[in-house]
């Protein structure tokens, strides 16, 4: 059974990995709505995946005893200056997530609530998957430039590349 305090952090978390799905859907759509249509499948299938985040959260926060939550959501940005842009907020929002999961991690211990902790240990590796891809993203973007054959490579690749190796976010 998970107290209260490890429950509303766990609620709190479902917030974050549910606006990363829709953060993720609306650059999909800028994406595919400037031409690139590799990157759009790269954010539709990201997106996806932080569904899968949101409800694996959701299932544990009430088999563990607690009461999920399902909140209203912030609207995402809808507009990129550029692929370098887009793929900057996806580094942002990462470091951000993985920020949060760590201060999940510390209320866990404080908690002693040790199957909480444990829980959570598959989402700090996918965070750190998430970092390094982003990271790897913008270094294949810098190398590119404004190099209009490349570009054109970089989304071609991107249409069938897996966020995340196991890509159903299950990989626990
Ligand atoms: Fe589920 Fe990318 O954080």
């Amino acid at each position: 059974m998970i107290n209260k305090k490890i429950e509303k952090a766990l609620n709190r978390q479902v917030v974050l990995e549910a606006e990363a799905s829709q953060y993720y859907l609306a650059m999909a759509s800028w994406a595919e709505n400037n031409g690139y249509n590799g990157v759009a499948a790269f954010f539709y299938r990201h997106s996806d995946e932080e569904r899968i985040h949101m409800l694996k959260l959701i299932k544990y926060i009430n088999e563990r005893g607690g009461c999920a939550e399902i909140s209203a959501l912030s609207k995402p940005r809808a507009h990129f200056s550029s692929l370098n842009d887009i793929f900057q907020d996806l580094l942002k929002q990462e470091i951000t997530v993985s920020g949060e999961i760590n201060d999940l991690i510390e209320i866990c211990l404080k908690e002693k609530d040790y199957t909480t902790h444990n829980f959570l240990q598959w989402y700090v590796a996918e965070q750190i998957e998430e970092e390094a891809l982003a990271r790897t993203m913008l270094d294949k973007l810098k190398l590119i430039g404004s190099d209009k054959g490349g570009l054109y490579l970089f989304d071609r690749d991107l249409s069938t590349f897996q966020a995340s190796p196991s890509g159903d976010g299950n990989k626990a």
